[in-house]
């Protein structure tokens, strides 16, 4: 017999298993980027065959790079809103709202799946002013329940490949619909991404299928109003990169050369609701 909980997830829903695996490997790392120690205890309280994900550390910065370029926003957008609302879109089991632990005036929502939300509860405790939301982000009945009355930070890390554009845009223009003000802090794969998704061994594992292209911010902005960009990096230029292995260094001199490659992951960061001057 063992407390340890089982595992029982395809598709999309499986991907975050290697998110979190390649998190607790580099938690290991004598130079970790993400340093994500919950990420390491969580994988001990799994059953589950790692090495079914196929996948191994030096691929780590693939992931780590992009949690710990998301961390450093989203700290930024927490320390000029101490009174505001998270929401942690495609949460998977990712221990963001421990890493940064934000301060009494933040409600923390984390939403994915019912599925993976029933994993999230049963091996990470639960905190003050912290809420799970097991519902899919394209149901448009779950906004209704995150209360629209301070800025909110939404944030979509590796979730919009898997919607179609056609869902993906639908969202976010529920979401600036909903909130007055907020930031939106998301990534996206390009045509490159997309069209070579059968080589990616975390979407041939998992069984899973991606479908939103975004090749530029203009992409969004053209459909979404209201948005205004605020920075836009593919992975190579993130400013948590130069953290990443030499294997990773070499590759990004390489991708020079080839623009499509080069920003096939991009890390975009938007605001939207009235221009707020901080003084
Ligand atoms: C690659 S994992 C990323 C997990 C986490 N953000 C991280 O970086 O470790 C993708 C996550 O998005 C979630 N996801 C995909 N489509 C979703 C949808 N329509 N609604 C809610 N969650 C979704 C999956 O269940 C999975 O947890």
């Amino acid at each position: 017999m063992t407390d340890k909980a089982s595992v029982d997830l395809h598709g999309a829903a499986q991907t975050m298993l290697t998110t979190l695996y390649l998190k607790a490997l580099d938690a290991d790392f004598d130079r970790p980027v993400l340093g994500d120690r919950y990420a390491r205890e969580a994988i001990g309280r799994l059953e589950y065959d790692w090495s079914d994900l196929g996948i191994t550390r030096r691929w780590a910065p693939l992931v780590t790079v992009r949690s710990a370029q998301y961390d450093l926003w989203a700290a930024q957008f927490l320390a000029a809103h101490p009174e505001s609302t998270v929401v942690h879109m495609g949460c998977g089991l990712d221990s963001r709202v421990f890493r940064l632990d934000p301060g009494p005036g933040v409600q923390w929502y984390d939403l994915d799946y019912p599925a993976v939300i029933a994993l999230r509860e049963k091996i990470y405790p639960t905190r003050p002013r912290y809420h799970l939301v097991p519902a899919s982000a394209t149901d448009p009945a779950w906004l209704d329940r995150i209360p629209a009355d301070r800025p909110v930070l939404v944030l979509a890390e590796g979730i919009s490949m898997y919607l179609t554009e056609h869902d993906g845009v639908a969202l976010l223009r529920r979401i600036v619909d909903r909130f007055p003000s907020g930031e939106l802090q998301i990534d996206f794969y390009n045509w490159f991404g997309i069209r070579t998704q059968k080589t990616h061994t975390l979407v041939r594992r998992s069984g899973s299928t991606l479908y939103w292209a975004v090749n530029r911010p203009g992409d969004v902005l053209s459909q979404v109003p209201g948005l205004r960009l605020l920075c836009a990096v593919p992975f190579f230029d993130a400013s948590t990169f130069h953290r990443a292995s030499r294997a990773f260094r070499v590759a990004r001199r390489l991708t020079r050369v080839v623009p499509p490659v080069r920003r096939s992951l991009q890390y975009h960061r938007y605001a939207f609701g009235p221009v707020m001057l901080h003084r």
